[in-house]
């Protein structure tokens, strides 16, 4: 896989904003996975600045949610559907007939799940995913120990996760549901680009396992070795251990521009 090591976070949300724009002027009618938490939101940002400015156009984006709190009535302000309609497609000027989603509230969670991944499929699957990463190596809500082989479904969050959570439910951890729907590993691993985005020292050490460990499911992101088109954009604080920093940085330096990220 490849590593990109950016100054900050701006610098990232830019260089993966950048390269959301150039494949949607491949391909304008793109199916973008997004993620929440608040690693995306400069990239959410950037590409918002970058239509405003005339360099994208997404009017014909298309754009798919990675989890979902199971039980959190889509119009609760936590709720990811929520967060991403505030946070990508109202900045965005696209609709929900843009969106696509697992129903959090369905009475049979299950079949809600295996419909999430037949929509995928029939969508014509996902272009471009951008992830963030959990402080444990979790990628969308897969805790560790997730199988690598995976397909959406029901999860039980770690308490750790409800912890780092409980900072969108007013700091009040007995509101963070404990059940969500997630993107499976394999389901993840089925799109055409992987770009998984870290920011910070706290993510550190998960992104010195995801890139320099072994393949394993103590490790849900370290998947992305097993992908042909995997990228990782680390700040310089979350990939200060990367024992091979040096040669990543050297390697894209030199990268022919034109081949982008
Ligand atoms: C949640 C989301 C993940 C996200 C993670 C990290 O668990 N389900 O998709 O990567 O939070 O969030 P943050 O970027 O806020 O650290």
């Amino acid at each position: 896989m490849e590593v990109v090591i950016v100054p900050d976070a701006e610098a990232g949300g830019e260089l993966v904003a950048t390269a959301m724009a150039q494949l949607l002027g491949r391909k304008p009618a793109a199916l973008l996975g997004v993620a929440t938490g608040s690693t995306p939101l400069p990239v959410y940002r950037a590409l918002a600045a970058q239509v405003a400015a005339g360099r994208a156009d997404v009017s014909r984006a298309r754009i798919a949610q990675l989890d979902e709190y199971v039980g959190l009535p889509p119009e609760h302000p936590e709720s990811y559907r929520s967060v991403l309609a505030r946070e990508v497609l109202e900045p965005l000027g696209l609709g929900l007939e843009a969106f696509m989603g697992p129903d959090g509230t369905a009475t049979d969670v299950q079949a809600a799940c295996e419909a999430y991944d037949r929509a995928l499929a029939a969508a014509g699957g996902v272009d471009l995913q951008l992830l963030g990463i959990g402080t444990d190596g979790h990628i969308g809500f897969n805790e560790p120990c997730s199988s690598l082989a995976s397909r959406t479904r029901i999860k039980t969050l770690t308490e750790q996760t409800r912890i780092d959570n409980a900072r969108f439910f007013d700091g009040d951890i007995s509101q963070v549901p404990h059940h969500v729907i997630t993107q499976g590993i394999g389901t993840i691993l089925e799109a055409r680009h992987l770009v998984l985005l870290a920011t910070g020292e706290g993510k550190a050490d998960a992104v010195a396992a995801t890139v320099e460990g072994p393949v394993a499911a103590i490790c849900p992101a370290s998947a992305l070795q097993l992908h042909p088109h995997a990228t990782i954009v680390a700040d310089e604080a979350a990939a200060s251990k990367l024992k091979l920093a040096d040669y990543f940085r050297h390697t894209y330096a030199n990268k022919p521009e034109w081949q982008g990220i």
